[in-house]
């Protein structure tokens, strides 16, 4: 019997792996690693082992490993800590005889021009000098960071940002989660996975399309990075976040969230979800 841990398993991406192995595993296999294991009570129920791990709390993570094979690292969210967490889990899988981890990066890797990717570098190198079977998850954006704003462009019938004309291939949550969970199923190591959507599309092509399925005028508002930042501003961003989402919308504009090499379709075993699905389900509520 060979046992499977997710970290981050109460988070949006993590609750969907879980969902995932269940149908594809025994739940009695299914390692639940959370900060709180009380918000997993429906997987417990379900006969998942909720265990309790903090990724600064070295001592709970050497526990709550005792006895996995194969571990999925969701990185965490808490951004500028997540290269001492992330080692504090690769650490804690060392001591515990983990053979295989499976970790979230961001697409491109160190290719990536992005604010958020040199944690995930570091995470890549400190996997690449751990001695452990390892494969990387670079996973590009969510369709939903996307769609998560939908409301408000409703209602002014505008979409801002700072892409221009670039292509962005995001793939929905559900689409990478399945790709996490066939990696921690059967990934054999020594493979670096660049994971994004089957198809590309404009912030034109995504105004098109939300207007089209709501019925009502709506148009992408191309903006400079620096005008972009002053929306999110106005929208109640902290400066520094909004700086860094409006850096991270330009510099998707040059092709830092596309990539075409369908690698997590063939991961996963099946098409991703267009980005109209993932409109139509964000607008159904
Ligand atoms: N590709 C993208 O578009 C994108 C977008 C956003 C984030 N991400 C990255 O992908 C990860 C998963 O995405 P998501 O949507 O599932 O994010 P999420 O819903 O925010 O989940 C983050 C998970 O990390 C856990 N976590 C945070 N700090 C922890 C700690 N100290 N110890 C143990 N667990 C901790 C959270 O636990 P709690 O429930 O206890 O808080 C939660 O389970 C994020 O954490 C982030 O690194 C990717």
């Amino acid at each position: 019997m060979t046992t499977y841990a997710v970290t981050g398993a109460s988070g949006k991406l993590g609750r969907l792996v879980l969902d995932e192995l269940l149908q594809q595993t025994d739940a009695a296999n299914i390692v639940a690693l959370a900060r709180d294991p009380s918000t997993l009570q429906e997987y417990d129920q379900r006969g998942v082992q909720v265990r309790q791990a903090d990724y600064d709390d070295p001592d709970s993570l050497k526990a709550a490993l005792r006895g996995v094979d194969r571990l999925l690292l969701i990185s965490g969210n808490a951004v500028g800590e997540r290269e001492r967490q992330h080692g504090n889990v690769i650490n804690a899988a060392k001591e515990a005889g983990v053979s295989y981890i499976a970790y979230t990066s961001i697409l491109k890797g160190d290719r990536s021009r992005l604010a958020l990717a040199p944690e995930h570098v570091a995470t890549e190198k400190l996997l690449a000098g751990s001695g452990l079977n390892y494969d990387l998850l670079r996973n590009g954006w969510y369709s939903e960071n996307y769609t998560g704003g939908l409301a408000q462009a409703l209602e002014s019938g505008k979409i801002f940002g700072a892409v221009g004309q670039g292509k962005l291939s995001t793939a929905s949550r559900r689409d990478l989660a399945a790709g996490a969970a066939a990696a921690l199923l059967k990934g054999e190591g020594g493979r670096t996975y660049e994971l994004a959507g089957d198809s590309g599309w404009t912030m034109d092509e995504f105004a098109a399309e939300v207007s089209r399925q709501a019925g009502k005028p709506i148009a992408y508002v191309d903006q400079s990075e620096a005008e972009y930042a002053r929306v999110l501003e106005g929208a109640g961003l902290p400066p520094p976040v909004a700086a860094m989402l409006a850096s991270t919308s330009a510099l998707s504009g040059h092709g830092e969230l596309y990539d075409d090499s369908r690698n997590l379709s063939t991961l996963s075993g099946r098409p991703t979800t267009p980005i109209s699905e993932t409109i139509a389900a964000a607008l159904k509520g």
